[in-house]
């Protein structure tokens, strides 16, 4: 099966290529999903980041409260280390075993930080999800209703653009229209399928 890795930078469009992709079939591994899940409550994911990080991190309901650990940890690289120490060893694991119960040509995993984490290995193919910061800036400030600064922020916090692109085997141009987007996503699931009878 090829593995496709799909990434980009905040609000570049991933959820919506992974949507795309998955309407002609190609079944989706969403490492966002994934590291969601593995903090529900009781979960043994959620108890080693309070042991770490404190009963402050949990909401009265005992669920994990992102809004406050996402600012704990984005101000304090010791703490974020700490954090992604934790994760993402879990985060990828679970790729692992979704990846083995799979039965298709291709798959769609999507890891935000799959270049900066460096785990590129993993995958055959890298599909870059590309747009300018501006873009990024007014997608993610309406989606999320997040201030200006704290999306070019966490843009500036990522790998920069032109570095992103360098590593791309494919590249999904998402400054046009969404159907310029689904074009290309349906270019890309013909090749996907070619390459993977090779
Ligand atoms: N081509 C497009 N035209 C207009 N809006 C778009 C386009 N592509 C994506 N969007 C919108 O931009 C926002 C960001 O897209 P999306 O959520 O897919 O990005 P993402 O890369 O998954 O973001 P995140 O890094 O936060 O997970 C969404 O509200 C989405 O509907
Ligand atoms: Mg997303």
């Amino acid at each position: 099966m090829l593995k496709i890795g799909l990434t980009g930078g905040i609000g570049s469009g991933k959820s919506t290529v992974c949507r795309l992709f998955s309407e002609f079939g190609a079944p989706i591994i969403d490492a966002d999903i994934i590291a969601r899940q593995l903090v529900e409550p009781n979960s043994s994911a959620l108890k080693k980041l309070v042991s770490q990080f404190g009963k402050k991190i949990l909401n009265p309901d005992q669920s994990l409260n992102r809004a406050y650990l996402r600012d704990l940890v984005f101000s304090d690289k010791t703490q974020k280390a700490q954090l992604d120490q934790i994760m993402h060893p879990l985060i990828y694991d679970e790729i692992e075993k979704q990846i083995q119960e799979l039965d298709c040509k291709y798959c769609i995993i999507a890891i935000p930080l799959l270049l900066e984490t460096q785990q590129m290995q993993r995958v055959d193919r890298i599909a870059v999800v590309d747009c300018n910061a501006d873009t990024q800036l007014l997608r993610v400030v309406s989606r999320d209703h997040l201030k200006p600064e704290q999306v070019v922020s966490i843009i500036a916090s990522q790998m920069p653009r032109q570095q992103r692109l360098s590593f791309a085997d494919d590249v999904i141009d998402n400054s046009g229209s969404s159907a310029q987007l689904a074009e290309q996503v349906k270019r890309l699931h013909n090749s996907y399928n070619l390459l993977a009878t090779c």
